[in-house]
């Protein structure tokens, strides 16, 4: 693994409302990473909130500034799975897997899930912040909490995790996948280890959008981050909704 770090900058802070937001707010350079284990009011997809748990677990965003945006943000998306995944293995857990459009789940339990938003200025994108909520330390009393079947890495490894240590290996991998995925002339490469890592391919698969449910077959995902759901008629390319394997 490449020992230089893809990020200039990295902030630990104390505590924050959201790290997402807070990269978005302020004015710091490309390339910055900030991280936190007592984020406040973490954001989730749509209206969804992100539960932290003070001091247990790790809430990490970075922002790019990139001249001009080769790839769409599914795959800043991603390489944050990715970089994940990788570093669970090494924690020898078994059974990770990247859920569709932004969460790992580690067989059916959701252990993150990252956030990907644009900053606009005029009509041009100024910058993109990509944020990870990780559960590293919290356990069944946490899990109770929450409205979706959660998991840690602590709960899967069997005993309490250097949440320090964890966070730089996290940093680490980030770093690598981006390296990959900006000196690529495409998102091949990527791609690929999406495929591989996401259960969703060549599986019979509900597409669930609002109140419409359809069964099919996921075939691949296009360069734009669309997944191509073959409904038995034909191939539709899909950006919203849930998919559920049956
Ligand atoms: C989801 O599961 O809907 C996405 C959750 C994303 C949570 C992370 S934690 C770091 C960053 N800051 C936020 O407020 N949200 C993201």
């Amino acid at each position: 693994m490449n020992n230089k770090s893809f990020f200039k900058k990295i902030h630990y802070l104390e505590s924050v409302d959201s790290t997402n937001s807070y990269l978005k707010n302020s004015d710091f350079e490309d390339k910055t990473l900030i991280y936190t284990y007592n984020q406040l009011k973490g954001r989730g997809r749509g209206e969804n909130t992100w539960i932290n748990f003070s001091g247990m677990n790790l809430a990490l965003s970075f922002l790019l500034k990139p001249e001009k945006l080769n790839f769409d943000s599914v795959w800043y998306i991603a390489v944050c799975s990715l970089a994940l995944i990788d570093l669970v293995e090494e924690y020898d857990i078994a059974g990770s897997w990247i859920k569709w459009p932004n969460d790992i789940f580690i067989n059916d339990c959701k252990l993150a899930g990252v956030l990907a938003e644009s900053v606009w200025a005029a009509d041009k994108i100024d910058k993109i912040v990509i944020g990870i909520g990780i559960n590293i330390n919290s356990g069944v009393n946490e899990f109770n909490l929450l409205d979706n079947n959660a998991t840690s890495i602590a709960h899967q490894a069997g005993g309490p995790i250097e949440i320090d240590m964890f966070t730089r290996g996290y940093q680490d991998r980030l770093s690598y996948w981006l390296d990959i995925l900006i000196n690529e002339e495409d998102v091949s490469v990527i791609k690929q280890e999406w495929l591989a890592k996401s259960k969703i391919v060549d599986r019979n698969v509900q597409w669930i959008l609002a109140d419409k449910c359809e069964y099919g077959k996921i075939v691949g995902i296009d360069d734009g981050g669309l997944l191509l759901f073959n409904n038995g008629r034909k191939v539709v390319k899909i950006s919203a909704g849930d998919i559920k394997l049956v």
